[in-house]
């Protein structure tokens, strides 16, 4: 890495979180074909991974309760991913059970977050995914691996980049293909960015890492140039900015997916995604959950909107 500026890359993966990042944390919870319509709406739109629902307990996250239907009742395009969070081997039977070809499973770099959000130490988290993320591979599934509070911990503060950098090699050696990096609580800045991918790149290759940000503070933008900039090409968001951890106090939306596409369309980087109907599926999810979407793209004249 040694400071020096990549070239830009040319073309972006935008992973669209909406569905399960974004309906996790609303206090609102929506039907299961409202949900439904959503993500068909979303898999109209070019992106080409869709976040659908989580297969956790319903008493942690009550709004996604109605996985197995949503997951089942959506039309699924082709070439389109569509992956489901998996905790543990309950959820991972459930998931099956529901015919997904696309898992997730989910972790920390720090310890009371990972206690907190599912009652396991990092350790025991690992423990648990090991025979999971086997045998999704083993039977032809993508499977990608999370890391929360790789910027900072709402119990503990400060995260060290090497803890960020030792737990996403432990999940990619168990056979996650992506490994995504969160700013669970949004409070990143862009030289911290240097930082976190600088100790990632000696332990795994930067191809198979995704930026998760959450906009919290108004940094996430600041945050996916600096990623760029090293030559990081796979971004999480959420359409219309929906989103959050229950289990993050104070942690708000994913970055926008129509603010990320606005931002890569302009900088010349291709996306494959079509901004104009990325607002119509925040317009109709919005107007469900009777609230104003946060991205201010969405809010924007949009004559300024370029297609990639
Ligand atoms: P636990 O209480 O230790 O689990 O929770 P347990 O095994 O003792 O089971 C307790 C009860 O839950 C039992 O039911 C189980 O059957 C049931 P009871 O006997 O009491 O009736 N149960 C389940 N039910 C359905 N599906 C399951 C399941 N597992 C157990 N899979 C557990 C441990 C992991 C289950 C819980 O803590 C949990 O579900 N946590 C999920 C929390 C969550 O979804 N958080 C948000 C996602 S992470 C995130 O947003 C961050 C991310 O976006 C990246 C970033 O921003 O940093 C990914
Ligand atoms: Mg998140």
């Amino acid at each position: 890495m040694n400071g020096v500026v990549q070239a830009l890359p040319k073309r972006v993966k935008v992973c669209e979180m909406g569905p399960r990042d974004g309906l996790q944390n609303e206090a609102r919870s929506v039907d299961a074909a409202t949900k439904i319509r959503y993500i068909d709406l979303l898999s109209e739109t070019g992106l080409p991974v869709i976040e659908t629902t989580s297969f956790v307990s319903p008493k942690a996250i009550p709004q996604l309760a109605d996985a197995y239907e949503v997951y089942t009742g959506i039309a699924k395009r082709t070439g389109v991913v569509y992956p489901v969070l998996v905790p543990n081997a309950k959820g991972f039977a459930r998931a099956r059970e529901a015919g997904v070809r696309a898992i997730a499973v989910f972790t920390a770099a720090s310890e009371s977050f990972t206690k907190r959000n599912i009652n396991m130490s990092i350790d025991e988290s690992i423990a648990v995914f090991a025979p999971i993320v086997r045998e999704a591979r083993a039977e032809g599934m993508w499977v990608r691996g999370y890391v929360s509070t790789c910027f900072g911990c709402p119990y503990e503060g400060p995260v060290a980049p090497s803890k960020v950098a030792q737990v996403s090699a432990r999940l990619a050696e168990l056979g996650c293909q992506e490994i995504s990096i969160g700013d669970t609580i949004g409070v990143g800045t862009p030289n911290q960015v240097l930082d976190v991918v600088t100790a990632l790149a000696r332990a795994l290759p930067l191809e198979r890492l995704a930026m998760h940000f959450h906009d919290t503070r108004g940094t996430a933008l600041a945050n996916v140039t600096a990623a760029l900039q090293l030559g990081l090409a796979t971004f999480d968001s959420s359409s219309g900015g929906l989103g959050g951890c229950p289990y993050a106090p104070g942690a708000s939306g994913n970055l926008a997916t129509e603010d990320l596409l606005y931002l890569l369309h302009g900088m010349g980087i291709e996306t494959g995604v079509d901004l104009h109907r990325v607002r119509e599926a925040s317009r109709f999810i919005s107007a469900a959950l009777e609230k104003t979407p946060t991205s201010k793209v969405y809010l924007a004249p949009e004559r300024w909107h370029k297609t990639g």
